[in-house]
């Protein structure tokens, strides 16, 4: 075969975006950037302080947090082994032994075969995991920075991709991104809870998120809901038969995710089950109460869902999640609820916490469904120029024109003007500039109202004051 002919069957692959991942582009980046910044000025005012986690962390960390017998751990994870790690953990023994040798008065042999033995002991390698979601990170970032020495609670929110080997369909998929929030620390008085609610839909309602419906639920503690769980699982074995192999394999191993079971047939089942709201002890009913009070006390609407239950193992006491329009199946939009104890968990101290997280895609989903993406911005001034003069001066009215806020378009060359207006219009620029050499020379710039098609000669500072009050009038 001649060289020509096996370069020609060498066909570059065409790469696409993996399954479950996806591209953002303009115009629909603008409105992620809206909601991002919606973002920063609603948690801001609330007094919470943006943190920034890494994307991967030991896959322990979450194993431990959101407990191994959750879908997220135990099917969705993208974990990796990472041999580097055991290599440094070896390096650093090596440093800290070394020195020591000349005291030891032992031969190097007996040396090398104790530091041989202390190396079985390291494994090879660390698992990590790319984040499925943040509170196990946020937690860990309290521990590692010592933030129970600030002052109480501390109040995080963060935004970024996480990651989970999901079936990806509408709504759902294996990148996704989450704007969350952590409130660590400090009491765990009912107030808070309702304040993080009321955050949440604060923000939804700047957003104009349409049909948001808040459910709520408590699901007791360590003390009240092993209880319930054991009644659950004993009312869920009389009807073992009845319910499909998902939920008769949660009833051994977690029997509260039945609840979640969306199964047809099963919900009459379901519909019989205890409620855990009859379950919860004392201290657990006075606070569910008092959070629904503190609710209503701020105007947040909500409906009690006792089968709220959450896949996430973390959670105690106030559970809720809110869903919004046109997103099918999928249209939880956010989840959230306490979780006390889970810094202990990670060896910290004992610390009270409650969080939430909005899945971004959904949100600017259901955000474009009922009409709420802006339009996409056209440039506001499109620079026609034409010769070298005009090219110079069309330089330096962009610089000025940008430098005041506008946005610019200026050909890189030289065009026509016919065609330049016409990219002008595909463009969607509200102007057109037009300069050629007769503009330069006169010093008066003409300026094409794109709409209307009409025009008018301006000095360079007069333009620039016409398109400043032209953009103050329709602002
Ligand atoms: P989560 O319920 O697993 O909670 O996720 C929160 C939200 O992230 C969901 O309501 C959904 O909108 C979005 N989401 C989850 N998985 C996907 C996916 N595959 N594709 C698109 N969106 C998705 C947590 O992650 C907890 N860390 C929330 C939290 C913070 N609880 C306390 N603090």
């Amino acid at each position: 075969m001649s060289e020509g002919a096996a370069k020609k069957e060498e066909k570059p692959r065409r790469f696409q975006a993996i399954r479950g991942t996806r591209d953002l582009l303009p115009p629909e980046t603008a409105l992620w950037n809206r909601v991002e910044q919606t973002a920063h000025e609603v948690f801001g005012t609330f007094g919470f302080g943006e943190i920034r986690v890494p994307v991967f962390e030991a896959t322990e960390l979450f194993a431990r947090s959101i407990g191994l017998e959750t879908d997220v751990v135990s099917k969705e994870m993208y974990s990796i082994p990472d041999p580097i790690d055991g290599y440094e953990r070896k390096l650093k023994f090596i440093e800290e032994e070394l020195p020591k040798l000349d005291k030891r008065g032992d031969t190097l042999q007996a040396y090398l075969e104790e530091v041989q033995k202390e190396f079985e002991k390291y494994p090879e390698v660390e698992m990590l995991a790319l984040r499925p979601e943040a509170t196990a990170s946020v937690c860990r970032a309290y521990i590692e920075h010592g933030m129970q020495q600030l002052p109480q609670p501390v109040k995080l929110y963060y935004m970024g991709p996480m990651f989970r080997r999901e079936r990806p369909q509408k709504g759902r998929y294996r990148q996704f991104y989450q704007i969350g929030v952590e409130v660590l620390g400090g009491s765990d008085a009912p107030a808070i809870d309702a304040e993080v609610i009321e955050m949440v839909m604060t923000f939804f309602d700047r957003l104009e998120l349409q049909g948001v419906q808040l459910d709520i639920n408590s699901i007791g503690c360590r003390e009240c809901r092993p209880k319930y769980v054991e009644l659950l699982r004993a009312e869920l074995l009389k009807v073992k038969d009845k319910l499909g192999p998902d939920s008769q394999r949660r009833i051994e191993t977690n029997p509260l995710r039945v609840l979640d079971s969306k199964l047809e047939s099963e919900q009459g089942i379901i519909a019989t089950l205890p409620h855990i709201a009859d379950h919860l002890c004392e201290a657990c009913a006075a606070h569910y109460a008092a959070v629904k009070h503190q609710l209503e006390m701020r105007g947040v609407i909500y409906r009690e869902n006792w089968r709220l239950v959450r896949g996430l193992d973390y959670y105690m006491r106030t559970t809720f999640e809110i869903t919004a329009q046109g997103l099918g199946s999928q249209n939880a939009v956010c989840g959230g609820g306490r979780y006390d104890g889970l810094v202990e968990l990670l060896g910290g101290p004992p610390t009270k916490g409650i969080g939430f997280a909005i899945g971004e895609d959904r949100l600017i989903l259901s955000l474009q469904e009922s009409g709420k993406a802006p339009a996409q911005q056209g440039r506001d001034v499109y620079i026609a120029w034409m010769g070298e003069r005009a090219h110079a001066t069309a330089i330096r009215a962009a610089k000025d024109l940008r430098k005041a806020g506008f946005s610019v378009e200026l050909p890189p060359v030289e065009q026509k003007f016919g065609k330049a207006l016409g990219q002008a219009d595909k463009l969607g620029a509200k102007y057109a500039l037009i300069l050629g050499d007769n503009e330069v020379s006169e010093g008066l710039w003409t300026l094409k109202t794109l709409a209307d098609g009409s025009q008018a000669k301006y000095t360079e500072p007069d333009l620039l004051e016409h398109l400043r009050k032209q953009k103050a009038l329709s602002s």
